[in-house]
């Protein structure tokens, strides 16, 4: 295979669009869901290939890939036993190379993973540092400590482990690790050097691999407090949390983003790097997009924000104040592979990020539709998850024999949804599921998928995935929809409803559960549920976003 540093061609060619990724729309590949092309009733690399024309099709600038390297799946790729290397599971490096290229020849950029927090137990450091016995000087890139107890027969600390039980675990020597997540996953010592030269070097093999950038998971845990304090009467972290914790976003942990972004800034192309990062203020979010460090970073804040009104106007303002300052975009995105599906969340009373019943599946979705045509609508970058735009809802009752959310088990089945919007796509509207693959899938899919499927919405304009088509196509179309850093929101609205202008353009939003009538601030390009003006006015169904020309 040759390296190369390919640049994307097409809307997105370097040189012709600078800081692309400022306005971006980047799509969220979970590869394990999204296309089976070799029928193991599992996605791959591959699958992801034949998809992409979709992906353009549909008008996003970048793909970002949940993990796809070699892994045990303890955590579903996110335990990482090989970094330059492919899990068979989803293909070769061959593959990946194939991918990458193709998307770059139809102006699609790629975004991989990366998972600096912790490694596999598989990974060649951790199974030595077991193997070699305490005196191992490979236990130093990891947190080994002695346990507490006459003994030795207690945890180090009083930290636990987010996916549930302690965040240690004892070896058969008798001393114990540190893992934030599952056992699989030993968190590694970022104050070892050698810790950092092998990043750096991961990050130097997949950018000669032609990728345009990373996610970086777990950005805010790599450097943990002095000497691991415990935590005392804190309440402890969940997975989504962002209280102020010794193993979160300690300041240290800038000090690593600023020696990547040189390397970023290396490679020709604007090659990017966006942080997953749960802090506990978007102002702490902020830390680490300042110029000199990473490019974007999730707004949790935002995804966690319900459907209300001053609720959303205030997140937008507070993200869009606090990225200013740094000179960062603001980021929006209502779902992910860690939560459950937007569409899910919206059809329940506001109830966090994990949501366990189906509710109301027609408001849901509805709600669903207006959110996403209000997050398209602000300055910035957003973020689509797979399936979101066929309205996918989550799937709630998925047996138990079938989860493998490693947090489910860990917390005795009180905790750990997360397979709920992992069930593959729908493609088609018949045949093995629906068109995901011709040896079935991994999660059941429920058999009211097939409507939902690509092929049953595409071209029927009242659907959700040609909302989706429209509403990205005009977003490019319209001057400047994503660039700025404010919004100007337009007095005298009824309550409930938002209503902001951007150049040339007005966006409204009811959010209440009633109709509400207005006047009409232009001409209607775009809408959520059809709106239809007269004399000037407007009636704006309930829970309903219109996009206006003016
Ligand atoms: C965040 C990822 O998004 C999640 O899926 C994973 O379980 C944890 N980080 C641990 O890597």
């Amino acid at each position: 295979m040759t390296q190369h540093l390919a640049a994307p061609t097409g809307h997105s060619t370097p040189g012709t669009h600078t800081g692309w990724w400022r306005d971006a729309v980047i799509y969220q590949v979970y590869p394990r869901s999204f296309a089976d092309a070799n029928g193991d009733g599992m996605g791959d690399l591959e699958g992801v290939r034949s998809r992409l024309p979709y992906l353009r099709d549909l008008g996003v600038d970048a793909v970002w890939l949940s993990p796809f390297y070699a892994s045990p799946q303890a955590d579903a790729g996110y335990d990482v036993a090989d970094y330059r290397a492919i899990d068979p599971m989803f293909g070769t490096l061959l593959d990946a190379d194939a991918m990458i290229r193709d998307a770059h020849d139809l102006g699609l950029r790629i975004i991989v993973d990366l998972v600096p927090n912790h490694t596999s137990d598989q990974y060649e450091w951790f199974k030595r540092a077991i193997n070699d016995g305490p005196s191992s000087p490979l236990r130093d890139r990891y947190h080994f400590r002695a346990g507490k107890g006459e003994n030795g027969e207690l945890p180090p600390n009083d930290w636990e482990s987010i996916f549930g039980g302690p965040a240690w675990t004892r070896t058969a020597d008798g001393s114990w690790y540190l893992h934030l997540f599952a056992p699989e996953q030993p968190d590694l010592n970022w104050e070892n050097p050698a810790v950092a030269d092998e990043f750096r070097s991961i990050l130097r093999f997949w950018l000669d691999m032609g990728v345009d950038g990373f996610r970086i998971d777990v950005a805010h845990g790599l450097v943990k407090a002095e000497g691991l304090p415990d935590i005392g009467g804190a309440e402890q972290l969940k997975l989504l949390g962002n209280d102020v914790m010794p193993f979160f976003d300690q300041d240290g942990v800038h000090e690593i983003y600023r020696s990547w972004r040189k390397i970023l800034d290396e490679y020709p192309g604007e090659r990017i790097a966006v942080a997953e990062a749960w802090t506990p203020t978007v102002e702490r979010t902020a830390n680490y997009v300042r110029p000199d460090e990473l490019h974007q970073a999730f707004n949790f804040q935002y995804l966690g924000t319900p459907w209300d009104a001053d609720r959303l106007r205030e997140v937008i303002d507070v993200s869009l104040a606090a990225m200013r300052p740094v000179g960062a975009p603001a980021t929006w995105v209502l779902s992910n592979h860690d939560v459950t599906r937007h569409a899910t969340r919206f059809a329940n009373p506001p109830g966090g990020t994990q949501i366990r019943t189906a509710g109301d599946r027609e408001l849901g979705l509805r709600r669903a539709r207006a959110a996403t045509l209000l997050m398209l609508a602000l300055p910035g970058s957003a973020y689509v998850y797979q399936g979101e735009e066929l309205g996918l809802p989550d799937v709630t009752d998925l047996p138990d024999e079938v989860r493998q959310d490693p947090s489910f088990f860990r917390a005795a089945g009180q905790d750990g949804f997360r397979d709920g919007c992992r069930v593959p796509i729908p493609w088609t509207t018949t045949g093995s599921s629906y068109g995901f693959g011709s040896g079935g899938s991994w999660l059941p899919q429920p058999d009211s998928w097939s409507g939902l499927s690509v092929q049953a919405q595409s071209g029927d304009p009242a659907s959700t995935l040609e909302l989706y088509r429209s509403a990205i196509a005009l977003r490019r179309e319209l001057p400047g929809l994503g660039a700025g850093e404010s919004v100007d929101w337009l007095p005298g609205m009824p309550a409930g409803v938002l209503a902001f202008a951007r150049p040339g353009f007005v966006c409204t939003v009811n959010t209440t559960g009633r109709a509400v009538r207005i006047a009409a601030p232009g001409r209607a390009v775009l809408a959520s549920t059809e709106v239809t003006p007269a004399d000037g006015e407007v009636v704006l169904p309930e829970d309903t976003t219109v996009w206006w020309a003016v």
